[in-house]
């Protein structure tokens, strides 16, 4: 079976290759309005490309937000239905000439394929579509396909969308492909991710500008105190100072310090922060970020005391945590720390859930045994991720019986949402080998079937 299959992935790799690039060519980005009817063509070409793949059903759906796509094989008699997930909206591109090669136009370079989404998560479709074709489109197990379109936006109608659609949504098995691997060569389950909660804090000092030299060492300006303010959120060390966070226990494995350094691109000299093993840092403590600051720009910048200015505190919180009460503790943190009596002004973000998996079962062992055959015998790891997919809780909750599989293209180097994004092309290939033989192992236990993962 696994030779077959093997060589039915590689066959159906060019063309499942050509798909990507024409989806990449698409400048799918929700959060930009202005890309809105791209997102509804990306939505168009990943509902043609199930259709000709020989799913049913396909249809275009919305409950306001970003158009998803649904898609069907039907399950034969007594075996399980496996739900696959990817996401076809991509981040912002940022500046075109920061890129090595066009950002909407995929391009190979060394062992990557270059583009936006070329990896988050247009290559998580390409490789339902590679399992998909490989097992000739009549895999041993039902398959729904569900590719949302306002990921990256925080999935603001995925819950409606999944009560809209419950029925045509619900499966033993749900594989999120929108994650990583612990390295490449080295397949990895991921069992927990970090949630996301933010939030956009103003601090005012003065009803208008003044001159800096007339009111200077006497009357505070805004971006002072907002700066003294950040720098209250960590310690010395770089810890997060918040009181009343959660931290959780993760996987003991050892993440090398020059690897650290490499993958994260910490300059020569820079120090890593926090303290504690780095993969309990990054998977089970928060992080806090700020990811934007409004004030005036330095070129250009007159001698006046900044009366108000603004920025967006971005904080990762660990499995296990409560993102509403995470949230409460940081506003309580910024409300006590505000320095000189300055106002204090916060509007509330995000609150995207962690979640943790319990990843044992005939569902998790199929998922291991497809990555190990896929990687030629190394033994996949089960990995916590810093990132966030707030909407596996949803899922969670919405499909309590289902076994949760976190699966993806990613690699430490693709630099999803950054400057040159890329999918490492030989993983890409054991990737999609993975699904397929996932689909396989997983009519082989029946006992995945509801109630039973
Ligand atoms: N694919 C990522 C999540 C991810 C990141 C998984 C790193 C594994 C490693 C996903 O598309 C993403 O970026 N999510 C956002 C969530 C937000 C928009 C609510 C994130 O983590 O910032
Ligand atoms: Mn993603």
């Amino acid at each position: 079976m696994g030779t077959s299959l093997a060589a039915a992935v590689s066959a159906a790799l060019p063309g499942v290759r050509a798909d990507l690039e024409d989806l990449v060519r698409i400048e799918s980005v929700w959060a930009d309005p202005d890309r809105h009817d791209a997102v509804r063509r990306s939505a168009e070409a990943v509902a043609s490309l199930l259709t000709d793949a020989g799913f049913i059903d396909v249809e275009i759906v919305s409950a306001g937000g970003g158009p998803a796509v649904i898609g069907h094989h039907r399950a034969p008699a007594g075996a399980p239905t496996v739900l696959l997930y990817a996401h076809h909206d991509v981040q912002p591109e940022g500046d075109h000439d920061a890129w090595d090669s066009p950002p909407f136009q995929a391009t190979e370079r060394g062992e990557r394929l270059y583009g936006r989404g070329a990896a988050d998560d247009k290559a998580g479709i390409a490789a339902h579509l590679a399992a998909y074709r490989a097992h000739d489109g009549n895999p041993p197990v039902g398959v729904t396909v569900f590719v949302e379109g306002e990921e990256e936006s925080g999935s603001p109608t995925l819950v409606s969308l999944l009560h809209k659609y419950r029925d045509r949504l619900s499966a033993d098995v749900i594989v999120i492909a929108d994650s990583t691997n612990w390295d490449v060569g080295v397949p990895a389950l991921t069992v927990s991710l970090r949630g996301l909660v933010d939030c956009e804090v103003e601090v005012r000092t003065l009803s208008h500008a003044v001159h800096s030299g007339m009111w200077g060492g006497v009357a505070p300006d805004a971006l002072t105190a907002l700066c003294r303010l950040v720098a209250t959120l960590h310690d010395e060390d770089g810890n997060v100072a918040v009181e009343g966070l959660h931290t959780c226990e993760v996987a003991d494995l050892d993440y090398p310090d020059d690897r650290l350094r490499t993958d994260s691109g910490l300059l020569p000299g820079v120090h890593a922060i926090g303290s504690g093993p780095v993969v309990h840092r990054l998977w089970g403590k928060p992080a806090i970020a700020v990811i934007g600051i409004d004030a005036p720009a330095a070129g250009g910048a007159s001698n006046t005391l900044v009366p108000s200015a603004r920025a967006k505190i971005s904080m990762r919180i660990a499995p296990g945590s409560d993102a509403a009460a995470s949230l409460d503790a940081l506003v309580t943190h910024l409300q006590a720390h505000v320095p000189w009596g300055a106002e204090i002004h916060i509007e509330r973000g995000e609150l995207g859930s962690a979640y943790a998996i319990d990843a044992r079962g005939p569902a998790y062992d199929a998922a291991r045994s497809a990555f190990r055959e896929a990687w030629d015998g190394t033994e996949p790891v089960d990995i916590g991720v810093g990132g966030s997919i707030p909407f596996i809780a949803e899922f969670a909750k919405i499909f309590p019986d289902a076994a949760i599989v976190v699966t993806g293209v990613e690699d430490p180097d693709t630099r999803a949402h950054g400057i040159n994004e890329g999918l490492h092309l030989a993983e890409f290939a054991r990737v999609c080998l993975a699904e397929a033989l996932l689909l396989s192992n997983l009519a082989d236990t029946t006992d995945t079937a509801r109630g039973q993962r």
